[in-house]
Formats: structure tokens, sequence, C-alpha cells
């Protein structure tokens, strides 16, 4: 199939995901040889552009986050070449009767959908009316994949009615981070860590994902949908099924998600009691970033008075398997934290009895997985200090995967368009586990409306606020930065 002519068809081609991530990602893969020879691509939009407008808008708005070393004038121009632009406004035209036109018979079709997910329906009807889904066409839905488990439904309804499952690449861009991939090779390519991978050798796991910067220009679709929806019941929730799930038969896609569903299935339900104990809403307030003064969100562009939007969530999950019994999980995520720094912890139990002397405080063994910025993992051991005595200190081992390997390492929309474009399902969700994961996260959200408070405030430039920190001191952990 791969030597098909391609037809890559991105609805909201000229949007800030297209420009900023959809574009440079395409570049990348033909740069390195990864797109079939005979590839377009056609962006659609509203803007009233012509071809030339529309390569201008490239130019100003997506070239720049090419990194400077991968640029290369010829294969840009080599690369502009395969643009074609396809004014369309989906909700008005009657019919896809100029996508039709521009889209050649017989090419692999791929369809991405980066617009509002309302528009969901309208597309994929259209598509279909102007013969344009065949048994090869795929089609990619960017998150939202829904603002819960109701609308999710509907979506996955409406874009099965003209696709099948097997044609249906639902994105979460965390599965294609080269680090979150390893993190499988971590436990199932290795024997050492398996039989250790359990209650109660393990007693806690955290998963962090805590961002730098603030809401940005984007409070207008942030603030109706708040870090639960952002963030943990895609990316986190995706982090924690790697982390908790049971060896796939194969890496089969279907394997690997059943797998992963299994987990979500088994995440336990939370009631009002639970949310009110086991979850920490935040808000970020004025504070710095960096060395820059930096306002609070409610003083944001376009963010309603009053807002009552969570930028900053911390919660205590169990998944409720023999494996992982009574072991915590906590998840935290925010934006305006002190830096970016995504990491996955794993506590490992202390050993019984006190034998040596020296810091028996907090935890003898941990597997920190560093996400982000850095990519790297690090086991906490416990050595001798040099000396006379039998005194016992802390110790890390290193594995800074950026210096282990020499290969370049490609952005997580690269790789996932090559996966789409090869017919890869394995680092996409599937459809039950979409819905599998509203399923845990709805009745959290819904239990916050019923408590109607508001979130806790935290200065920009902070780890959160402090509640976050009581939820695991509580239980006698605490976070690691
Ligand atoms: C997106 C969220 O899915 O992920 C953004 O909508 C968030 O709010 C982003 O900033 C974080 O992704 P990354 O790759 O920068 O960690």
């Amino acid at each position: 199939d791969s030597d098909l002519p391609l037809d890559m068809i991105i609805f909201g081609g000229v949007g800030d995901l297209a420009m900023r991530k959809l574009l440079p990602a395409l570049y990348m893969a033909y740069l390195h040889g990864n797109l079939p020879s005979a590839t377009r691509i056609l962006s659609t939009g509203r803007q009233d552009y012509d071809r030339q407008a529309y390569l201008d808008h490239v130019e100003t708005n997506s070239r720049g986050f090419i990194a400077e070393a991968n640029f290369n004038a010829k294969t840009w121009d080599g690369f502009l070449q395969l643009l074609e632009y396809v004014k369309l406004d989906v909700q008005a035209a009657p019919a896809f009767d100029a996508l039709a036109q521009a889209s050649r018979d017989g090419a692999q079709r791929v369809f991405y959908l980066s617009t509002a997910p309302s528009l969901f329906t309208t597309i994929c009807e259209k598509l279909a009316a102007a013969g344009l889904v065949d048994a090869r066409a795929r089609v990619v839905l960017e998150k939202p994949l829904g603002q819960d488990l109701a609308s999710a439904v509907e979506i996955n309804e409406a874009v099965g009615a003209h696709f099948a499952e097997s044609q249906i690449y639902r994105i979460d861009h965390y599965l294609g981070k080269e680090t979150v991939q390893n993190l499988m090779v971590l436990r199932f390519g290795n024997s050492i860590l398996e039989p250790l991978w359990r209650a109660p050798n393990i007693s806690s796991v955290q998963i962090t994902v805590a961002e730098e910067v603030g809401v940005g220009s984007r409070a207008g679709f942030y603030d109706g949908t708040g870090a639960m929806r952002d963030m943990v019941q895609n990316h986190l929730l995706q982090l924690l099924c790697i982390v908790a799930m049971e060896p796939p038969t194969s890496l089969a896609p279907d394997a690997v998600r059943d797998e992963k569903l299994k987990v979500l299935h088994s995440l336990r339900r939370m009631g009002l009691a639970d949310i009110a104990r086991d979850t920490v809403r935040g808000q970020y307030k004025h504070g710095a970033s960096g060395n820059q003064e930096v306002p609070g969100y409610l003083e944001e562009k376009n963010v309603p008075a009053g807002s009552k939007t969570e930028t900053f969530v911390a919660l205590r999950a169990y998944v409720d398997t023999w494996r992982w019994s009574k072991v915590p999980f906590y998840l935290r995520t925010g934006k305006r934290m002190t830096r970016q720094s995504s990491k996955i912890v794993i506590e490992f139990a202390n050993p019984p009895f006190p034998l040596f002397p020296g810091s028996q405080e907090g935890v003898a063994n941990r597997l920190v997985i560093e996400l982000q910025p850095e990519e790297a993992i690090k086991l906490q051991i416990m050595a001798k200090q040099p000396g006379s005595g039998m005194e016992m200190q802390q110790v890390a081992l290193n594995l800074d995967l950026q210096s282990a390997f020499q290969q370049r390492r490609a952005e997580a929309y690269e790789r996932l368009l090559i996966d789409v474009v090869r017919g890869r399902l394995t680092h996409f969700m599937r459809r039950d586990e979409l819905e599998a994961a509203w399923a845990w996260a709805d009745p959290i959200i819904e239990g916050w409306k019923t408590l109607d408070e508001k979130p806790h405030g935290y200065a920009a430039g902070s780890w959160g606020p402090a509640e976050s920190f009581a939820l695991l001191a509580r239980d006698g952990f605490s976070w690691v930065e």
C-alpha cells in the first residue's frame, strides 16, 4: 500500500494545529523520505485564499516551527510543491465537489479532522456523499474528542457510520512521544522489572505532566474545558494505562488496546466523598514564570470574570486489580507551574528492616522515568557512603536517553502521521478506550459541579496548591520534583 499515491486532506488546514504541528511534521516526514513519492497535501479552510496566498500563510506561520537544523530551503520548496488549497466552508457547502475534484482517483486518502468536533458529523457525511470514502480511506480525529461520554459516543457514532473502526485513528499525541513508547520497551523488553512491577513491591505511582506555559491565546477553548478534560482524561490516563497494563501478547493494535482497556475498566469510580477527599482543583494566580511577571488565569484574555475552570488537577486513583491492589496512583497536571516537567515515578516499598545507619528517611528505591523536557531513566538506590562506617546514602543510576542514542528523535506528530500513512493503529485510541476514559472522568467533573467549590489558587511559577501536597502527605508520600 505504501506505494499508492497519497492524498492527505486536512480540515482546519489554516488553523493553529496545522501550522504549529501538522505541516512541520509532514515536512520532516518528507525530508526523511517517509512519504510516498506521489503525495499531495490538500488543505481546506474557509479563508478566501488562492494557492499562493495559502503558501504565503504557511511560510509566515508554519516555517518557524521547523528547527533550524532541519531546515533546508530546497527541500522546503519541494515540500510546498505538495500543497494545494481547497476553499471549503464545511457547514455552508452543499457538497464537497471541489474537494472531490482535487482528490485523485485511486489515491490513498487520509482525512485529518483538525476542526471543532461539532463539525465531524457534517464532514464525514459530506465526504461519503462525495464518494471520497472508499475502503482504503483513513480518518484521523484530533482531540478534544467530546466533552463527556455522551458527546464522545455521538462523535463515534457519526464517524462510525462512514468509516470502519480499523480506518479510524484517534490521536493522543502523548502516544507518539519517543519516551512514552519506550515505556513499553522498558516494561516488556526487560525481564528484571516485571516481577517487581506490582503490589506490594510498588508502594505508589506518580504521574506528573507540568507545563510552564499558561493558557495563552486559547482561553476561548480552554475555559469551557479545564485541565481534567484537556489533559487528565486523555494524556495522563494513557500514561497510566501503559504503566499499569498487563503484558500484551503481541504488538498488534488490538492486543495492546485490549490490555489498556482493561486498565480503564479497572479504574475505581469515584463517588462524591471520594471526589471531595481525593481530588484537588487549582487555578493559577498572578506570579512569575522564569524571570517574568505573568498574569493570573482570571486576568488572561477571554477568560470570563469569576471563572471556576481548573488549570491544575491532582488526584488519587486506584486500579482495582490483583496487581495493583491498594497502590495509589497520584496524577497531577497544571499550567503555569515552576517548569515544564513530565515524569512517572515508581516508588518501591522500603526494605522491611533497617539494617544500616544513615538516612532512613524517605524512600530507598524509586524508578523515575522523565518524559520531557529531558528524556531519562533514573533508578534511585541506596549506596554506602565511603568511610569507615556503614552509613547509607541515596544515589541515582542515570540513563540519559538523548546521549545513549545518536539517532534523531522524531516529534510525536511526525511519528504518528507516518503511522497513519502506513496503516499502523497501535498508538491510537480505540473507540471503547475513549469511552471508558470518559466514563471514569465524567462523574468526577459532575461531582465538582455538585460541590461547586472554587479551585484553589496557586501562584504562577509554583508547583500548585498546598492541597496537592497534602493529598500525598496524608498517605506518607510526597511529590518528586
Ligand atoms: C494538548 C493540550 O493536548 O497538550 C494543551 O490541549 C497542552 O493544553 C498540550 O499544552 C501539552 O502537550 P505537550 O506535548 O507540549 O506536553
